[in-house]
C-alpha cells in the first residue's frame, strides 16, 4: 500500500515516486526556476528598495547578501529537494529518518507549504492590481493623469472589493489550470513562454531609454554609492530582499529541485539562477527610474513607484500607453511564473500522499489561496482592521498579516530549517556527494557558510522582524 495519511512514507510508496516526473533538461529547470524567482520583488520591490536605501551602496550589501546568504541555501534546498526527490513535507522526513534524525523534521516541510499559502493570495491580489492596470493603460485613462489623480485612482482600485474578486479569480483559475497538467505539460510548457517573455519586455523597456538623458542620470544615482543612506533597517532589507527574490525557505526551491535530472550539477544550475535573478532586478531598476526621472519625479517614493508614480510618468510621455502595458505586462508574467512555482509545493504533497490525483490536488489547493485571497481582496476595505506589530501600525488586515507572517516570520525561519538540516543533520558526506564536485574548497567555503554563517544571520533577521533588536 502506498503511504496513506500524509507523512508514512512506506519504502513501496518512496520506490513509486521515484518514478515521477522530471524536468526535461537542465536548462528547463533554470527556466523554472527563474520563473519562481523573478517576481514581483524584481520588478517592484527591488527598485524601491534601491530608490530608497541610496544606490549602489544598497546594491553592493545586497549582492553580499546575496553571496553569503543566498546562493548557499539554494543550493541546499535544491540538493535535498533532488536527494529526497520528494515534495517538501514527505521530503525532509524521508531524509531525516534515513539519516537517523527525528522524523518531526516534517513540520519545516509543512511551515513551508503554510508559508507558500500565505504568500499566494497576496501574490495573487497584486498580480489583480497589475491587471487591472495594464487594462487600464493600454485603454489610455492614465494619460495625463497628476500625482494626486494617480494616489486616488490606486486607492479606489484598492478599496474596490468587486473589481479585485474578479481578478484574483482569474489569475487563480489561470494558475490551476497549468498546476493540473503536470511538470512537463505544465510548468515547463508555461516557463518557456513566460520568461523569455520576461527577458524580452525588460529588454524593449531599456531599449527605450538607451542612450538618452534619463538613462545617466539613473546611472548616475545608482552609482552615486551614497553609504549614508544604508542604514540597519537597509541592510536589513537587503538581506530579507535576497532571501524573498530567490524564493527562499518555502520548498518551492526543494521541489523543483527534486525534478532535477540527477547528472546536472547544482552549483552550476543555481547560480546561473541567482545571476540572471539579479540581472533582471538590475536590468528593472534600469528600465523604471529613467522613466520616473524624465518626468521629474522622484524615485524614493517607497512601495508606491509602481502603481503610483510609474503610471504619472507613463501618462506623461509620448509612447507612454504602449510602455505602460508592456511594463504591467511584465509585471504579470513574473507575477505567473513565481505564482506557479508557490502551488507546485502544497499540489505535489497531496499527490504523493496519494490522497488525490493531480487535477483534484491542483483544484483544492487553488480553492484554498482564492478563498484567503478574498480576505485579503477585502483588506483595504470591508475587511479592514488595526493592529501593530513590532511597534508598526499595520492597517492592511488580512494582508499585512499574510504579509508579516510569511515574509518576516516563515520565510526566515524556513532558512533556518533548511541550514540546519543541510549543515548539521544530514551527514556532510551526503551532502558533498548530492551537490558534486567532492569536498574540494568550493565545498568547503559552501558548507562553513551553511553551518555557521547563515543561521546567525537569518536568526538576526528573525529578531529584527519581531522587534527583539
Ligand atoms: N521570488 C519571488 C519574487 O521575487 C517571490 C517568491 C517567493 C516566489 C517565494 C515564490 C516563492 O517576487
Amino acid at each position: 500500500m502506498l503511504l496513506r495519511c500524509g507523512w508514512e512514507l512506506t519504502v513501496e510508496a518512496k520506490a513509486d515516486i521515484s518514478a515521477r516526473e522530471q524536468w526535461s533538461s537542465r536548462t528547463a529547470f533554470v527556466l523554472a526556476a527563474v520563473g519562481a524567482t523573478v517576481g514581483i520583488g524584481n520588478i517592484w520591490r527591488f527598485p524601491y528598495l534601491v530608490g530608497e536605501y541610496g544606490g549602489a551602496a544598497f546594491i553592493l550589501v545586497y549582492l553580499g547578501c546575496l553571496a553569503v546568504f543566498g546562493l548557499p541555501l539554494m543550493i541546499a534546498e535544491v540538493a535535498i529537494g533532488r536527494r529526497s526527490r520528494l515534495n517538501p513535507v514527505h521530503g525532509f522526513r524521508y531524509l531525516a529518518t534515513e539519516t537517523s534524525g527525528s522524523p518531526a523534521w516534517l513540520l519545516a516541510g509543512l511551515m513551508g507549504i503554510v508559508a507558500t499559502l500565505c504568500i499566494l493570495p497576496l501574490y495573487s491580489v497584486v498580480a489583480g492590481w497589475t491587471m487591472a492596470y495594464l487594462v487600464r493603460t493600454a485603454s489610455g485613462i492614465l494619460v495625463g493623469v497628476t500625482g494626486d489623480g494617480a494616489r486616488s485612482i490606486f486607492n479606489a482600485l484598492i478599496s474596490d472589493p468587486e473589481k479585485l474578486f474578479g481578478w484574483h479569480t482569474l489569475f487563480i483559475v489561470s494558475l490551476t489550470l497549468v498546476a493540473a497538467r503536470g511538470v512537463r505539460q505544465g510548468l515547463e510548457r508555461a516557463v518557456r513562454v513566460l520568461v523569455p517573455g520576461l527577458f524580452l519586455i525588460l529588454l524593449s523597456l531599456l531599449a527605450y531609454s538607451w542612450g538618452g538623458d534619463a538613462l545617466q542620470r539613473a546611472l548616475d544615482f545608482m552609482l552615486a554609492a551614497d553609504f549614508e543612506a544604508v542604514t540597519m533597517a537597509g541592510m536589513l532589507a537587503a538581506m530579507s530582499q535576497a532571501f524573498f527574490t530567490l524564493s527562499l525557505g518555502m520548498g518551492a526551491l526543494m521541489i523543483y529541485g527534486s525534478y532535477l535530472p540527477g547528472d546536472a550539477s547544482i552549483i552550476r544550475s543555481t547560480a546561473s539562477v541567482v545571476l540572471i535573478d539579479t540581472l533582471m532586478a538590475i536590468m528593472a531598476v534600469l528600465a523604471v527610474f529613467p522613466i520616473v526621472f524624465s518626468s521629474g519625479l522622484s524615485v524614493a517614493e517607497g512601495p508606491g513607484l509602481v502603481f503610483q508614480t510609474l503610471p504619472v510618468a507613463f501618462g506623461r510621455m509620448g509612447g507612454g500607453m504602449i510602455l505602460g502595458s508592456a511594463f504591467f505586462l511584465l509585471l504579470l508574467f513574473a507575477a505567473w511564473s513565481s505564482g506557479l512555482s508557490l502551488m507546485e509545493p502544497a499540489v505535489a504533497w497531496l499527490v504523493e500522499s496519494g490522497v488525490l490525483g493531480r487535477g483534484w490536488a491542483a483544484v483544492v489547493v487553488g480553492l484554498i489561496v482564492w478563498l484567503l485571497g478574498i480576505g485579503v481582496v477585502m483588506s483595504f476595505s470591508a475587511w479592514s482592521f488595526e493592529f501593530t506589530f513590532a511597534d508598526e501600525v499595520r492597517t492592511g488586515g488580512l494582508f499585512d498579516v499574510l504579509d508579516i507572517l510569511s515574509a518576516s516570520i516563515l520565510l526566515p525561519l524556513g532558512g533556518l530549517a533548511v541550514a540546519l538540516f543541510a549543515g548539521r543533520t544530514l551527514s556532510r558526506k551526503l551532502m558533498a556527494e548530492e551537490i558534486g564536485g567532492g569536498e574540494g574548497l568550493g565545498f568547503w567555503v559552501w558548507y562553513g557558510l551553511i553551518k555557521y554563517v547563515v543561521p546567525v544571520g537569518v536568526v538576526v533577521i528573525l529578531l529584527r522582524a519581531v522587534g527583539g533588536i
